[in-house]
């Protein structure tokens, strides 16, 4: 989607940055600047995005650190479904870094409609191996929703034809590291209570203090999961107040109660990445992966082995089994 671009507040098309960066158009605005579709003079006028911090407010320090935290923790990056960071510069005031650009949708919506469930999984684990390696590396995303995953063709798609399947060439791309953290270094920039993100897709410890580890994203992935699977989302509510109070203590409606069509199996999968408590949840984006991946050749998913899943049916046998012994020894007793 690209924008139309009102003049004087952004960077117009044909405006120059940085004496090197022909303006397209502009591709989105978010929270901590604006991404341009930009020619780079310097690289064979080759199209490029660049993100930019806001020219309205006054960049603070917080700003400033916060957008180089983002370069720096990208560029310990190298995975093809992670966004890559080419240059970084300063205009002014604005700090910019650039990457590839990406002619896709983002994952949700329309995207989600024209996918079947499986091919939908299969997308979900490319999404999950890819964080999987941001974990590794210590870093946590702490803001994965489908607006920062940008889903595209692989390159070659349009050469040769050569793929058996759709999904051989899907690229979902993760993109906006800008609140993303190192395990280690969770306090200074943020204020204690403050919450950054989506509440949406933000976990549970995240709204009640900034100590998060990688569990937090398998919570905001199980949140898109469920999301993809049943069309609603878990938590969210009408209004900040009820949404939070979801989060923090309503179960949510399990998934085959919106869509009997999946399987319990998958169901199972869904919720226990989207538990409460991190101990209960997948203990790493690996596992989830895993679990994923078992269930899409027709095997049994793991699941968190320490929680126990009390399947409706079987407990509605037993149910049944207690009704009838109780009602045969009743009439065995009155009638002899
Ligand atoms: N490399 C890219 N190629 C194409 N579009 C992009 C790219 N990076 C970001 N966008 C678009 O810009 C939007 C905002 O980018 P993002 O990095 O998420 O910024 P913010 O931190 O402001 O949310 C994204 O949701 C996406 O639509
Ligand atoms: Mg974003």
């Amino acid at each position: 989607m690209e924008i139309q671009i009102p003049r004087n507040k952004y960077f117009a098309s044909n405006d120059i940055i940085d004496d090197r960066y022909k303006v397209v158009s502009l591709l989105g605005i978010g929270g901590m600047g604006e991404v341009y579709k930009v020619y780079d003079f310097h690289n064979e006028n080759k199209i490029v995005a660049l993100k930019i911090t806001p020219g309205t407010a006054k960049i603070d320090d917080t700003n400033a650190r916060r957008f180089q935290r983002e370069i720096a923790l990208m560029s310990k990056l190298s995975h093809s479904n992670i966004m890559a960071i080419y240059e970084s510069g300063k205009v002014g005031n604005r700090l910019y870094y650039t990457m590839e650009f990406i002619q896709g949708k983002v994952f949700h919506g329309n995207i989600w409609q024209n996918l079947t469930i499986e091919e939908g999984l299969h997308i979900f684990i490319k999404i999950i191996e890819a964080i999987h390696v941001a974990h590794q590396a210590n870093i946590v995303h702490r803001d994965l929703k489908p607006h920062n995953i940008l889903l595209t063709v692989k390159k070659d798609f349009q050469k040769n034809n050569q793929f058996a399947n759709k999904i051989e060439y899907l690229r979902p791309v993760i993109v906006d590291f800008g609140i993303a953290k190192t395990v280690e270094s969770q306090s200074g920039i943020t204020k204690a209570g403050t919450i950054l993100g989506t509440l949406k897709y933000a976990s549970p410890e995240q709204v009640v203090s900034q100590k998060v580890d990688h569990r937090s994203d398998v919570f905001s992935i199980g949140v898109m999961l469920y999301e993809f699977l049943t069309g609603t989302l878990p938590f969210a509510r009408d209004t900040h107040q009820k949404t939070l109070v979801a989060l923090l203590q309503e179960d949510p409606k399990p998934v085959r109660k919106h869509n009997k069509k999946i399987t319990r199996d998958l169901a199972n999968i869904c919720m226990t990445a989207i538990q409460k408590k991190e101990s209960n949840r997948y203990q790493t984006s690996k596992e989830f992966g895993a679990d994923l991946s078992l269930y899409l050749d027709g095997k049994k998913p793991v699941l968190n082995p320490n929680v126990q899943y009390h399947s409706p049916n079987k407990l509605l046998i037993v149910g049944v089994v207690v009704w009838l012994v109780t009602t045969l020894l009743t009439l065995y007793i009155v009638f002899g």
